[in-house]
């Protein structure tokens, strides 16, 4: 039966009583559906309206649908199933009879919706987190074996610095953290407790909001029931947080793809994670990457299409909501899929590391520490920048490095050169003069690399704190 047909003469058009229903994305649900329904049968017990017997078989039936159920739950036979609380219902009844349809006392769609989302998007919160911090986890192992390799860094894509390999996975485990901060900071919103809202004015039974909350480990009751059943803040900020980590995600990508060109050939994709052309028998292509640079094209469509869900959405609870569904579970789903995938390719990944030290070396990026080394002889830095210009344009001319220019021609330009002028262009000199904390001396990212795995490592043990 229905859940609303008293008051229509005339059934609805078929199609589109079909075109409206949710239960093909939102039987995803299920586990969240039930929990909640719990909850809320267990409050409809204190409050006088289920008795002992009626609370049981209540219970055992949502048992046996949990049971009974594959998940995600496919639509039934009779394609009559509007959404997953119109699935839970009519499962209930057929199991336990008419006492099935007093779970619904007092409570409303609604709110059920807006307590299943949350639910679901707090238990995606918690699995992300930890294959971001395994992803994470992955890359400091890499730093920790790269010890003192040495890399280009750029700028505007042109070589700017060498940096070591390991300061350079680094930055990736600074995006990541931040993104498993803002995880953890969105969970705290996300864990409020709608239950006992009502359709939008608040329940219209005497239900312990408290109760139900700590029954599904929410922190609290929602405030305000306005709010409680018209709100998907938590929802756009969480697919927000999602695209700025799939954003991190294609940038990684497209370095690795840039990496594994033959023109760089810093780095050698792992058989596993690669592909073949039908045509062209030679080449190996990075479809892993390539499909996860584009993914953040994708999550970045599911927030702006949140975005506009939402946009001058008046209150409260609009059927508009319920097509904030789709993009949520997109999100989600895409980025659980490709980030283990991801995880064994930072695992996986071979880095040629004399490629990488070989462009280390050449390409003046021991420039700026040449225009340093005269800075400390009392030069002033403009001086020194335009002066080290002008040995680098002889060297271009000739075809040679800084290191390899006469210390009498140097002199012509400067009296401040001296002997000393050439152990200071050394890859590892410049590296070790870098020594700030954030810096890529060698000792600096040793200290680093510890840092950021005891970061990452609280972290887990707050993430273990909710599970
Ligand atoms: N399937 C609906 C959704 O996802 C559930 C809430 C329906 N509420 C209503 N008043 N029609 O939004």
């Amino acid at each position: 039966m229905k859940m609303w047909s008293g008051r229509f003469q005339k059934p609805l058009d078929p199609k589109f009583d079909n075109w409206q229903r949710s239960f093909e994305f939102d039987g995803r649900l299920l586990g969240e559906e039930l929990a909640a329904s719990r909850a809320h049968s267990r409050a409809l017990k204190t409050a006088g309206i289920l008795t002992s017997d009626e609370l049981i078989s209540i219970f055992e039936g949502l048992d046996q649908i949990a049971k009974g159920a594959a998940s995600p739950v496919r639509a039934p036979e009779d394609s009559e199933t509007e959404d997953i609380h119109h699935f839970v219902e009519k499962q209930l009844v057929a199991r336990v009879g008419d006492t099935g349809y007093k779970l619904h006392s007092g409570r409303s769609r609604n709110e059920q919706i807006a307590t299943d989302l949350r639910l679901y998007v707090r238990s995606a919160i918690d699995r992300l987190r930890i294959d971001l911090m395994k992803c994470s986890e992955a890359l400091l192992d890499r730093a920790d074996a790269a010890r003192s390799a040495a890399m280009p860094a750029y700028t505007h894509l042109q070589r700017a610095e060498p940096v070591l390999v390991a300061h350079w996975l680094l930055a990736y485990v600074e995006m990541f953290r931040r993104d498993l901060e803002r995880l953890a900071d969105c969970r705290k919103r996300v864990n409020i407790c709608p239950l006992g809202s009502g359709a939008v004015a608040g329940a219209t039974l005497p239900l312990d909001r408290t109760a139900m909350a700590a029954e599904l480990s929410f922190s609290n009751p929602s405030a305000n029931s306005i709010d409680a059943t018209s709100d998907r803040d938590f929802v756009l900020e969480f697919v927000n947080t999602l695209s700025l980590l799939a954003i991190h995600l294609s940038r990684w990508a497209e370095e690795m793809v840039l990496f594994a060109s033959e023109e760089f050939g810093f780095v050698r994709l792992p058989d596993a994670y690669a592909t073949g052309s039908s045509a062209m028998p030679q080449k190996k292509n990075p479809d892993l990457l390539e499909l996860a640079r584009a993914k953040a094209g994708r999550i970045t469509g599911d927030a702006v299409s949140l975005l506009a869900t939402l946009k001058a959405l008046p209150l409260a609870y609009n059927k508009d909501l319920q097509e904030t569904q789709p993009p949520l579970f997109d999100a989600t789903e895409t980025v659980h899929s490709m980030l283990p995938l991801l995880t064994a390719f930072v695992n996986e990944v071979e880095f040629n590391y004399d490629c990488m030290q070989q462009a280390a070396q050449s390409g003046f990026m021991n420039a700026w520490a040449a225009a340093t080394y005269l800075v400390r002889r009392g030069v002033p830095f403009r001086l020194a920048h335009e002066l080290i210009g002008k040995a680098v344009q002889l060297c271009m001319v000739r075809g040679c490095e800084l290191k390899d220019l006469p210390l009498r021609e140097l002199q012509g330009l400067n009296p401040a050169f001296d002997e000393d002028f050439y152990s200071g262009l050394s890859l590892e000199s410049v590296l070790a003069i870098h020594d700030v904390p954030g810096g890529t001396a060698p000792a600096r990212v040793r200290q680093a690399i510890g840092e950021a795995r005891q970061k990452i490592e609280a972290m887990r043990e707050e993430c273990h704190a909710h599970a």
